[in-house]
């Protein structure tokens, strides 16, 4: 029996000494340690021989089942660490992640060329309050408390006559009660106003108002203004219409359109085959509203325009639903 051992022990070393991997290992766990194994036979074996080598042989049995679980251990740990190595290796021929790098907004890009545009041409950048009272947003420019004008800017009340401004036209209001002329500003931001929404209007878009008030200021001066601003906007080729229309603050008022910078004029899907676009509304300043700011409307005349960023970034871009430019969604602003 003593040499079983020795042969078992022997076996055992040099089949563990070629185990490569956890499985290989196990099954030699079964093999040798395992209950039913070959360790566990010889000690069954233990019982038959004769008392007085018993003590002798157990020892020996002894021995090797330590120093087999002992390699095993050892075994155990060196498979472990392999392991571990693999699954820390860096591949350095894995090409890199790309890096997302933000950009501007496409309507901040379209309110920025259209400030450098007016900038250019010698206006001013003012601004005013978003939470607007109804006396700037609607009595000063010359629209009483029920006048049906009202109807087309419902916004939203925060109290009774303290709203969500519906347009950026208070502004001119702010700006001429807090100096004299001559004033000659553009003043962007955030409108608001209660409509339904639909891929053509939101609860909130954005314009840029005009206003430029002086001594001897003529509808001629709003026109070739305007013509500029259209030509480096929209292309040098562009042509304006000026349609009369009506503004409670303006006296005459016209909406503008600019030719199809598309077709041409010729007729497209973009100008819905009438050739124009409408772009921004305008008109001289009405003598009321210089009362309201205690302009001397004998003295002073002005004009005001107010155009939609959202409508022009729309006709620029060929965007067919406003709501694309709240959404946020980067498959449509990585376009701009
Ligand atoms: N405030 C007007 C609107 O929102 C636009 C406008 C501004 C018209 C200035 C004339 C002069 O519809």
């Amino acid at each position: 029996m003593k040499n079983q051992i020795e042969e078992v022990k022997s076996k055992f070393l040099s089949e563990i000494s070629s185990v490569e991997d956890e499985k290989q290992l196990e099954e030699l766990r079964v093999k040798y340690l395992g209950r039913r194994g070959i360790i566990q036979s010889l000690f069954d074996k233990l019982r038959e021989v004769p008392k007085e080598e018993k003590p002798a042989l157990g020892k020996l049995l002894n021995e090797l089942k330590e120093l087999a679980q002992g390699k095993y251990n050892e075994k155990k740990l060196e498979i472990k660490g392999k392991k571990a190595k693999v699954e820390s290796f860096v591949d350095l021929t894995i090409p890199g992640r790309l890096k997302y790098t933000g950009r501007k907004h496409p309507l901040t890009q379209t309110l920025e060329e259209i400030k450098k545009i007016f900038i250019g041409m010698g206006f001013e950048v003012a601004s005013g309050p978003e939470i607007e009272d109804d006396y700037h947003n609607f009595e000063a420019l010359n629209i009483p408390p029920e006048h049906p004008a009202r109807d087309m800017q419902d916004t939203f009340f925060i109290e009774d006559k303290i709203i969500l401004r519906t347009h950026t036209s208070p502004v001119q209001i702010r700006v001429m009660e807090s100096k004299k002329p001559p004033v000659r500003i553009i003043a962007p931001g955030r409108v608001y106003r209660n409509e339904a929404i639909s891929a053509r209007s939101y609860c909130l878009f954005h314009q840029v108002e005009g206003l430029y008030v002086d001594e001897g200021v003529s509808f001629a001066e709003l026109k070739g203004t305007l013509l500029a601003f259209a030509k480096q906007m929209f292309g040098s080729d562009v042509k304006l219409r000026f349609r009369p229309s009506f503004f409670p603050f303006t006296e005459p008022s016209a909406e503008v359109d600019v030719s199809c910078f598309i077709c041409g004029g010729k007729g497209c899907r973009v100008c819905k085959y009438g050739g124009w676009l409408e772009i921004l509304g305008c008109g001289m300043v009405d003598p009321n509203v210089f009362k309201f700011v205690g302009y001397d409307a004998e003295k002073y005349t002005g004009y005001a325009f107010g155009m939609g960023v959202e409508r022009i970034a729309m006709l620029k871009y060929g965007i067919d639903d406003i709501r694309l430019f709240y959404e946020n969604d980067f498959r449509f602003l990585d376009q701009f």
